[in-house]
């Protein structure tokens, strides 16, 4: 049954909070740790429904793990050559991240292997990956260009030099995942930067990864060493709370614990400070091979800008989040280069132009973005009912726009939130968010 989010105008924004861990890095130490040599340990591990299909994945080839918390996971890596053949077809749900990485971990093995999802999932361009993979010397085919993948295992695979078209750090991991495995070295070019947690996380299990630029390579190891990984919270979960406080923070501000600042992820980070946002970062620390540090962020008049194209993707999970920012700027906020946005979760330019729309925001849509037409300080979103068509960051985005809001906003179909967000309307309401699930 589908569940939506009766959101209320309310205020103010006030606290101090932690988000749950980093939901790309969670899926790569369950990876990681499955097939190095050894016991692994992963703290504040984030145990949405993405990552526990992660999860059922390996253990489904054969890697036992023990949760011996609600965020810590203990992992019994079987090497790099003790993977076993799935039973069945592997199920990734929504993941994305999860089926682009397994596909290029599975093609490297000497068993066959078949990946599904959810409708949103079967959607999803797989060729990206496949392409790549074929040409290291691995058989990978898609349905049309989307899963179901067929992987067929035993194929030796030699290092490519590979020149990506999108800066897709799926694409990009999912061939160094396959290059761990590979008789030669794997060079990835990226057209722009992009997460770089794969990178960092293989240097911390011993493999060589050389980087240089744009341009990564990976020589492959005998053997990975089992670590011991605390995994930051997710920037892009912290995003719906930066901008709330943004929007609607009481005199104190909101202060967000523990917050992974990885320089490719913290795009949207730059971009709110362009539009005037005040945003502190304190306790800067490492945590592991990942910077990490405290958010302190003060309501603030926002300006519309146009938004570095260089920046667009080191912020493509948050425009969902910015539109909504956007929206309250005064003045206009132009987005282009973003055409990724039309393949995730949901075609997020059409799921977000649609809601604002229905909540009277004036803007225009672009093949590979938006301009926006900010409101200012006001109340500038009318009440009424919007979908955010099954994708988490869609439903997140439009429960922080009731904030600026001049009567409720209903949001539909809000059971994904799991996806990435365990606890999202608990935390939402804690810090000031009037926000209700219901049937
Ligand atoms: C991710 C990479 C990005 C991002 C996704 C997570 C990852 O996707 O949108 O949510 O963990 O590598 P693309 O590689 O398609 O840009």
């Amino acid at each position: 049954m589908s569940r939506s989010y009766e959101a209320s105008p309310a205020g103010p924004i006030q606290g101090s909070i932690r988000v749950p861990g980093d939901k790309s890095i969670s899926h790569r130490a369950l990876m990681l740790a499955g097939i190095a040599d050894g016991r692994s340990e992963i703290d504040g591990f984030l145990p949405s429904e993405d990552c526990l299909a992660s999860m059922r994945a390996m253990r489904a080839l054969g890697v036992p793990i023990v949760e011996l918390g609600a965020t810590r996971v203990r992992v019994e890596g079987v090497g790099m050559r003790g993977l076993r053949a799935a039973r069945g077809a592997l199920d990734l749900g929504n993941a994305g991240t999860a089926i682009r990485l397994f596909t290029g971990l599975l093609s490297a093995q000497t068993f066959d292997s078949r990946l599904v999802g959810d409708a949103s999932l079967m959607r999803r361009p797989m060729e990206r990956v496949a392409k790549p993979l074929r040409e290291m010397g691995a058989d990978v085919r898609t349905t049309g260009g989307t899963p179901p993948v067929e992987i067929f295992g035993g194929r030796a695979l030699h290092g490519i030099r590979y020149q990506m078209t999108v800066a897709s750090a799926q694409v990009k991991s999912a061939i160094l995942l396959a290059g761990l495995y590979a008789q030669s070295a794997t060079v990835v070019i990226s057209p722009a930067a992009s997460r770089d947690h794969s990178e960092r996380m293989l240097q911390s299990f011993g493999a060589r990864v050389d980087v240089d630029g744009l341009a990564v390579c990976v020589h492959a190891p005998a053997r990975l060493a089992p670590q011991h990984l605390a995994v930051p919270g997710d920037f892009s979960s912290a995003a719906f709370f930066m901008v709330a406080a943004l929007l609607a923070a009481g005199p104190e501000g909101l202060l967000i614990q523990n917050v992974g600042l990885n320089p490719t992820r913290i795009g949207l980070l730059e971009i709110l400070r362009l539009m005037g946002a005040d945003i502190e970062v304190r306790g800067a620390r490492a945590s592991g091979a990942e910077p990490v540090a405290d958010l302190k962020v003060r309501r603030s008049s926002l300006r519309g800008i146009e938004v570095p194209r260089a920046l667009v993707p080191l912020a493509i999970d948050e425009f969902p989040v910015l539109f909504v920012a956007a929206a309250c700027a005064s003045g206009e906020t132009l987005v282009t280069g973003a055409e990724e946005l039309r393949v995730k979760e949901s075609d997020r330019i059409a799921a977000m132009s649609a809601g604002l729309k229905v909540l009277a925001v004036r803007h225009a849509v672009f093949a590979d973005g938006m301009r926006i037409e900010g409101g200012g300080d006001g109340a500038v979103f009318a009440g009424g009912e919007v979908d955010s068509f099954g994708d988490h960051r869609i439903a997140m985005s439009f429960a922080v726009a009731s904030l600026r809001a001049g009567a409720p906003i209903r949001i539909r179909d809000v059971a994904n939130v799991a996806t990435s967000f365990p606890g999202f309307v608990d935390l939402a309401r804690a810090v000031g968010i009037d926000l209700r699930e219901c049937a």
